[in-house]
């Protein structure tokens, strides 16, 4: 990919990535990616904006130098230091030691960690502006969109949002705008957003009113093509797809395995007496666990219970794959109780709680076991303990 004209004075100088198969390990990317670069040239000053992955580091300093030698560029942006954009920057320090880094202040030290060498850091907070002559770039801090570290930046002059992983694709074709993709760009645009920003939507609601002030004709990703039409449509299913689905709902989900009905009963029965409680309860098998559905209880759900029982001194594989979807939401203070019949030591309950609080849910800090079929004592147990997941739940 050579240097591509985007406006006047400012052009795409990213790579392409056809053949990456999987990205950030978790996430499958058919079509490939491709890693973007932006360069600005004001009528004073010359700023890039991001960097790409390591090894495609000769390609893109070419790419940068078909319009500027890299030791005449007065600024590096680092929107985000994760190593498909900050991989070259290494090289771009060794051709050009002067270069001035900017990025956000949480950025600091990770960029530290990674050039690993002195250089001129400035980290800057919201709102922040960089003049480049004719050219004035307003600094927006996003920040798990899609690390802590993560900004983008406005430049007023032609309406440009330099959005970082924040409304990006993981897709590579010959196409440079959205517009122009013939196959579903639509799905990809959601997949990416499913996959890489769905566990920080609670950021995400929170800051995307920061971006309303501006009137944004062109959004320039740090991933896939650039988006120059109907930009609102984009911002828009941003705000969509993280407000909280859990409001209003008054909705437990309680997730459940079970060897020989012991620890369903005692999910049937804290069901029925939440449901009298005034609680939408919905009971999910994990052992049938529909991965899309159980993200999505997740979500909708003001506080999740999980019952499992123990076998062989830990929780089973179902509860377990349960567990691993909770940091594919944001769950971050979900509250969470935790259950289930046990024959031996019923260690499982522990492990799960212990999992969950590790994941930073808020974790109901007593548990509830039963010794394999719960007993008319246990049960009253059982009866007496629903109350005091009432006052915990709320
Ligand atoms: Fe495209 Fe979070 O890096």
């Amino acid at each position: 990919m050579s240097a591509i004209k985007i406006a006047e004075n400012i052009y795409a100088v990213g790579v392409k990535d056809p053949g990456l198969a999987v990205f950030d390990i978790v996430m499958a990317t058919k079509y490939g990616t491709t890693y973007n670069s932006y360069l600005i040239k004001g009528t004073e000053k010359t700023a890039l904006i991001d960097g790409v992955k390591k090894e495609f580091t000769d390609e893109f300093l070419s790419n940068i130098e078909e319009i500027i030698p890299v030791d005449k560029i007065d600024y590096l942006i680092v929107n985000h230091d994760e190593p498909d954009h900050s991989g070259a920057i290494p090289a771009i320090l060794e051709k050009n030691p002067q270069i001035k880094l900017f990025c956000s202040a949480s950025a600091v030290p990770f960029l530290k960690n990674i050039i690993n060498r002195e250089a001129d850091i400035t980290g800057f907070k919201d709102k922040a502006t960089l003049e480049l002559g004719g050219k004035t770039l307003e600094f927006k801090l996003m920040p798990y969109m899609h690390w802590p570290d993560t900004m983008m930046e406005y430049l007023h002059e032609d309406k440009i949002l330099f959005s970082n992983d924040g409304f990006a694709t993981h897709f590579c074709s010959d196409c440079l705008y959205a517009d122009e993709v013939k196959e579903d760009i639509d799905h990809e645009f959601f997949y990416y957003f499913d996959s890489i920003m769905r566990p920080f939507t609670a950021y995400i609601r929170r800051d995307m009113p920061k971006l309303d002030e501006y009137d944004i004709r062109m959004i320039a990703p740090s991933h896939g093509p650039i988006h120059r039409q109907d930009t609102a449509k984009y911002l828009d299913r941003y705000k969509n797809w993280s407000v909280d689905k859990s409001e209003g709902k008054n909705q437990i989900t309680i997730f459940y395995a079970s060897n020989y009905g012991n620890t369903k009963k005692m999910a049937e029965f804290f069901g029925t007496q939440l449901e009298k409680a005034g609680y939408n309860i919905t009971l999910i098998d994990a052992g049938k666990l529909n991965i899309d559905n159980a993200r999505e209880q997740i979500e909708t759900s003001k506080a999740v219970m999980i019952g499992t029982p123990t076998f062989n001194g830990d929780a089973v594989a179902p509860i377990w794959n349960l567990v691993n979807l909770f940091s594919t939401v944001y769950s971050v203070g979900k509250k969470a109780v935790v259950f289930g019949s046990y024959g031996w030591s019923g260690e499982g309950v522990k492990l799960v709680a212990a999992r969950l609080t590790g994941l930073k849910l808020k974790v109901f800090e007593e548990n509830f076991r039963a010794r394999l079929i719960p007993s008319a004592e246990e049960i009253k147990e059982m009866e007496n303990y629903t109350k005091k997941v009432v006052d915990f739940i709320g």
